[in-house]
């Protein structure tokens, strides 16, 4: 079976999220079963692909409206991911450091629609000069949205109409919305099939291709029945598709998430050596940050959106802090600017308590898991979560809202077999709680230590859920018609 994966980011070439690990890793995953699993992405001008060797395999012309799309698909040569990858360059398009956001101003790219679009054009044209096509065209988010619509809606792609699609739902927050006109940049469509576009009156991506994929996926069970009641107005949409759509967990890349081999943090440990390894590793990390080993450490990491629920964090630590409670704050990460410079200010105020480091930085966010003792995740929305699988490998215990990913992965230590410290409602109360009781446990060591091995034994790799993925893909190629 051959599977193409289509896609905006891919770790390690490009990374804005949790979508990057998952397409960086489930191909690795999918081929140890036998699933050959090609990953295509856009040829950005990053380091990672400029530092590479690249070879080029193809040329072909695509048309984006009247515009003339020259496009260029360059393969990484040694297939040092464990798996073939494939770039689209679209001069003047593609061809940018940033994957949404561009460096200079700090703001997304002015064109969108033509950026995805020509991407997914380009994807396309060059797929249709295969002799052999592929078996699955497996699609993610609403960036490649367009592939499924195309395949199932448009003449000038016939020969992908008997090729299943599928497309995953990593953040159905983001749907790919756009001014009605811009139907006129895509190719021709079928007269009956030219509807599937719109969605309330605007062209929608996500919807077309949710619409016409012959399977939809979500990256948690919990986050396909949130999506049924709460999905931005996709709501009826996924409530009428729900028969094709199926939540498949995402699993962790255990060669490069293991604290006893990871060429990143400062002290290695297995399970066995779990207390002195988190030791070694707060040890540093206090240093680091000039907060006191002997307090609970918090940390935080990741986008300081809303739907990360980031915002709750200033309230819920300066109460934390002004309720007398021991303990000490760690933030990585960037995102809306205001809570940004709310973190920056919080440095002054709770110094030696709280420190944070706005950026992005991959190592840092190793050390952090393996040196800290709870990762906290008040998330508003969580399809999946990756970060409190990370924690968890590491020995840090979660702290997380029941929700979507988070109440597929996390159990409450006050249940059976429980390891975590979950949470119901988005608000300060609940959130504290959580808090107060996982600083109450923080002073109870054996139970401490009983949980953080019980949290390093879970196993989230990803090879159950590959597995899961190749029998729905074995499932629709039985749904092609004869
Ligand atoms: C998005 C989601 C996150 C998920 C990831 C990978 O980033 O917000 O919950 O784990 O995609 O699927």
């Amino acid at each position: 079976m051959h599977v193409i994966h289509i896609s905006f980011e891919c770790y390690p070439v490009a990374k804005a999220g949790g979508l990057a690990d998952v397409v960086g890793a489930l191909p690795k995953y999918l081929k140890s079963k036998g699933v050959e699993s090609w990953v295509v992405m856009p040829k950005f001008n990053n380091s990672w692909i400029r530092n590479h060797q690249l070879e080029h395999v193809h040329d072909g012309i695509t048309w984006l409206g009247e515009e003339k799309i020259e496009y260029n698909i360059f393969k990484e040569q040694g297939d040092i991911l464990g798996f073939p990858i494939y770039f689209v360059d679209v001069p003047g398009r593609l061809d940018r450091e940033g994957i949404y956001i561009d460096s200079e101003s700090d703001y997304g790219y002015w064109d969108d629609f033509e950026r995805y679009t020509s991407f997914q054009l380009a994807s396309l044209d060059w797929m249709k000069s295969f002799s052999k096509k592929p078996d699955i065209i497996h699609c993610h988010d609403h960036h490649t949205a367009f592939v499924p619509f195309l395949m199932a809606g448009s003449p000038v792609y016939h020969e992908f109409a008997r090729i299943p699609s599928v497309l995953t739902i990593h953040n159905g927050h983001y749907q790919g919305w756009y001014e009605t006109g811009k139907k006129e940049l895509l190719p021709k469509t079928d007269p009956d099939k030219e509807g599937l576009l719109f969605w309330n009156g605007r062209l929608n991506a996500l919807s077309a291709g949710l619409r016409t994929a012959w399977r939809i996926t979500t990256v948690s069970h919990s986050y396909l029945e949130e999506l049924q009641y709460s999905s931005k107005g996709l709501e009826s949409l996924l409530a009428a598709e729900r028969q094709k759509s199926f939540g498949i967990l995402n699993g962790i890349d255990t060669d490069v998430w293991d604290p006893s081999s990871d060429s990143l943090i400062v002290h290695n440990f297995d399970v066995k050596q779990c207390e002195k390894g988190k030791e070694e590793n707060k040890k540093w990390l206090c240093k680091e940050f000039g907060l006191n080993k002997d307090l609970p450490l918090y940390i935080f990491i990741g986008r300081l959106a809303e739907e990360k629920g980031a915002d709750i964090l200033p309230d819920l630590i300066s109460r934390y802090l002004h309720a007398g409670l021991k303990g000490s704050f760690l933030i990585l990460g960037t995102g809306d600017p205001g809570l940004q410079h709310r973190f920056e200010s919080m440095k002054s105020e709770h110094v030696g308590y709280f420190d944070a480091a706005i950026t992005y930085n991959e190592e840092l966010a190793h050390r952090m898991y393996a040196g800290s003792d709870f990762l906290i995740m008040p998330s508003r929305v969580e399809p999946c979560g990756l970060n409190q699988l990370y924690a968890m490998r590491y020995g840090t215990i979660p702290i997380v809202r029941k929700i979507g990913g988070l109440k597929d992965t996390v159990i409450d230590f006050g249940d059976p077999d429980g390891y975590g410290v979950t949470f119901n409602h988005f608000n300060i109360d609940d959130t504290f709680h959580a808090l107060q009781r996982s600083t109450t446990l923080y002073s109870d060591p054996e139970l401490l230590d009983l949980l953080r091995k019980r949290v390093m034994e879970k196993d989230f790799s990803w090879y159950n859920s590959a597995g899961h993925y190749q029998q729905m893909y074995k499932d629709v190629i039985k749904e092609i018609p004869q």
